[in-house]
C-alpha cells in the first residue's frame, strides 16, 4: 500500500498537450478512478505514474519519495494494460510466474504467491490450461493476478475489462471491488465509462482535454457537479440542460439549468411553474422506464414511477422537484 502524489504533473508530445498541470493526491488503499472522454489523458497519467513515460514538467511521489527518475521496476507498482497480453504458450500457472523469475524469491515462496493468486482469483482447476483455454473473464483474472503476484504498493490498471462483453464485465466489476476490500492495495483505475467508475471508486477524477475538473466521491460528483461537463458526463441518461429563460423558477438567459431525469415529474394537466411540453417515446429498461419529453425542439429525459405510464404525443407540463435544480454560469459552464 502507498500514497501516490501528483505535483503539477505535464505531458507533452511536441505540441500536444497530453496531461496538462494535473496534481492529485492518492490516499493509502485507496480505489481512484481517472475518468474522461477519449484522448483526455488518463493512460498517460497513468504511464507517467508506471515511468513508462517521463512528464515534461512536475513530480510523482510514491509514499512521499519522488519517483521521476526511478525505473518502471524500481517504482513498485503494477499495471494492467488495456490489450493485456498473456503468453498464449504458457500455462495459467506459468503466466502467473513470469513476472516473478525476475525477482529474487525462492522456489517455495513464488509457489505460495502463485497459490495465493489462483486462490484469491478463483483460478483453481485451471493451473494447467493455455490461455485459449480460457473464457474471457478467467483470462481477465490471469491478466490481474500477474500483476498481483508481484505484490505492488499500486496497482495501476487501465480500461481492464474494455475486452470483455457487457454481462462479464458487471461480473468483473464486482469481482474487482471484492477484491480491493481484500487486499487493500492502492489502486488507480483508467475508464471512460462513467457508470464503471461510478460503481468501483472511493474517488473519481473527471478528466478532460488533459486537465482535472473534479475529484470527489460518486456521489459528491453526481450531487454537486463543478460544472457542466462532470454535469453532464457522470449519469445516465445524461443530466438535462435547459435554458435558463425556459424554466420558470429561474428566467435567466445567462444561466444554464441541469435538471436529472429522476429530478422531474410529469403532469397531464397545466399547472403553474411547469414547462410545457410533448411526449415523445418511452425507453424501457426494465426497472426504469424514461419518458423523452420534446420541449421546443430539445428532448428531455423524465425518469417515469414504477407503474406510471404516459402515452406518446400527449402535451405534458414538468416541473422538477424542489430544491434539485443546477445552475450554471452559460458563459463559464461553471456551477453557480
Ligand atoms: N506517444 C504519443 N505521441 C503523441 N501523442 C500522444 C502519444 N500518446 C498519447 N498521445 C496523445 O495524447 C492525448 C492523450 O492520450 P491518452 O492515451 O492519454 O488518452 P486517453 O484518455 O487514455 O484516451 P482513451 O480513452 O482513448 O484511451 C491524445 O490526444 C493522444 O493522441
Ligand atoms: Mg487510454
Amino acid at each position: 500500500m502507498a500514497k501516490v502524489k501528483l505535483k503539477k504533473l505535464t505531458k507533452k508530445f511536441k505540441e500536444v498537450l497530453a496531461v496538462g498541470n494535473i496534481s492529485l493526491d492518492i490516499e493509502d488503499g485507496e480505489f481512484l478512478t481517472l475518468v474522461g472522454p477519449s484522448g483526455c489523458g488518463k493512460s498517460t497519467t497513468l504511464r507517467l505514474i508506471a515511468g513508462l513515460e517521463n512528464p515534461t514538467q512536475g513530480d510523482i511521489y510514491i509514499d512521499g519519495q519522488k519517483v521521476n527518475d526511478l525505473p518502471p521496476q524500481k517504482r513498485n507498482v503494477s499495471m494492467v494494460f488495456q490489450s493485456y497480453a498473456l503468453f498464449p504458450h504458457m500455462s495459467v500457472e506459468s503466466n502467473l510466474a513470469f513476472g516473478l523469475k525476475i525477482k529474487k524469491k525462492s522456489a517455495r515462496e513464488k509457489q505460495e504467491k502463485i497459490r495465493w493468486a489462483i486462490d484469491l482469483l478463483g483460478l483453481s482447476g485451471f493451473e494447467k490450461r493455455l490461455p485459449k483455454e480460457l473464457s474471457g473473464g478467467e483470462r481477465q483474472r490471469v491478466a490481474l493476478g500477474r500483476a498481483l503476484v508481484l505484490e505492488p504498493k499500486v496497482l495501476l490498471l487501465d480500461e481492464p475489462l474494455s475486452n470483455l462483453d457487457a454481462k462479464l464485465r458487471l461480473r468483473m466489476r464486482t469481482e474487482l471491488k471484492r477484491l480491493h476490500k481484500k487486499i487493500k492495495t492502492t489502486i488507480i483505475y483508467v475508464t471512460h465509462d462513467q457508470a464503471e467508475a461510478m460503481t468501483l471508486s472511493d474517488r473519481l477524477a473527471v478528466m478532460r482535454d488533459g486537465k482535472i475538473l473534479q475529484v470527489g466521491t460518486p456521489e459528491e460528483i453526481y450531487q454537486k457537479p463543478k460544472d457542466v461537463f462532470c454535469a453532464g458526463f457522470i449519469g445516465s441518461p445524461p443530466m438535462n440542460f435547459i435554458s435558463g429563460e425556459k424554466v420558470p423558477q429561474v428566467k435567466d438567459k445567462n444561466i444554464m439549468v441541469g435538471i436529472r431525469p429522476e429530478h422531474l415529474s410529469v403532469s397531464l394537466t397545466k399547472i403553474a411553474q411547469a414547462i410545457p411540453g410533448k411526449t415523445s417515446v418511452t425507453e424501457t429498461l426494465g426497472s426504469d422506464n424514461y419518458l423523452y419529453v420534446d420541449i421546443s425542439d430539445q428532448l428531455i429525459s423524465v425518469r417515469l414511477k414504477p407503474d406510471e405510464r404516459i402515452p406518446e404525443d400527449k402535451s405534458v407540463w414538468l416541473f422538477p422537484h424542489q430544491g434539485k435544480l443546477h445552475l450554471f454560469d452559460k458563459t463559464t459552464g461553471k456551477r453557480i
